[in-house]
């Protein structure tokens, strides 16, 4: 018997006082608590550290369970061979720039919540026949921004998403207002530069202003 799809919808619901995730790309593992910790103490909740670097695995293994209330996802999957063993880090949720039939069922196989990533509507009726209702919803900006995703609620009113690519301090607050967007990602709270930097005070204050976005 098939899996049930394991949905990511209610780890972005749990965010809803700050549906914002720092999404971000770490190069050194020493790094990582800190930089989860100025996030949290900005008022974030949610970090999708992206498999970008060979630092992201251990990175992963010391923020899970090192910082309270963090939610932790892994990003940038997108083998399907690596989702058990993201699994295994215990990690929150899984999220992928893309949807593959091959992804969807090793999610599905190791129960692992996974925010499948989306651009168009034959995507997202991919992931619908898999039983995603969440979708990542990647380029953002590049790929029709706040209009693309109005026109992908027409299409899919049960459909909810997580923008990020190009959204920023200026812009996320557009996508927030949105009925069928539940949270936003995006590299802005804590750019690779910062995190070299070890600018943890700068983070704090990204992440705050980040929060303070969503009050209004
Ligand atoms: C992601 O994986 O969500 C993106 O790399 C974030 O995009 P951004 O850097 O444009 O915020």
């Amino acid at each position: 018997m098939t899996a049930a799809f394991p949905d990511a919808g209610g780890m972005l619901d749990a965010l809803r006082d700050a549906p914002v995730v720092a999404v971000v790309v770490i190069d050194d593992a020493g790094d990582a608590v800190p930089l989860a910790n100025a996030l949290a103490a900005g008022g974030l909740r949610a970090i999708e550290v992206t498999l970008r670097t060979p630092a992201a695995w251990d990175a992963i293994e010391r923020i899970v369970g090192s910082v309270e209330g963090m939610t932790v996802a892994a990003g940038t999957v997108t083998r399907p061979e690596d989702v058990a063993r993201v699994s295994k880090l215990g990690v929150d949720f899984a999220v992928s720039p893309g949807c593959t039939p091959k992804l969807v069922t090793a999610a599905a196989q190791a129960e692992l919540p996974l925010l499948p990533g989306v651009a168009t509507p034959s995507e997202t009726m991919l992931g619908r026949e898999h039983g995603a209702r969440t979708f990542k919803f990647f380029p953002a900006a590049q790929m029709g921004g706040v209009k693309m995703l109005g026109a992908l609620g027409e299409l899919f009113p049960d459909a909810r998403f997580c923008p990020s690519g190009g959204i920023d301090a200026d812009n996320a607050a557009g996508y927030l207002e949105l009925r069928n967007v539940s949270a936003v990602g995006g590299s802005w709270l804590a750019p690779r530069e910062l995190i070299e930097n070890k600018a943890w005070r700068e983070i704090e204050r990204r992440a705050a202003a980040a929060v303070h976005l969503t009050e209004a």
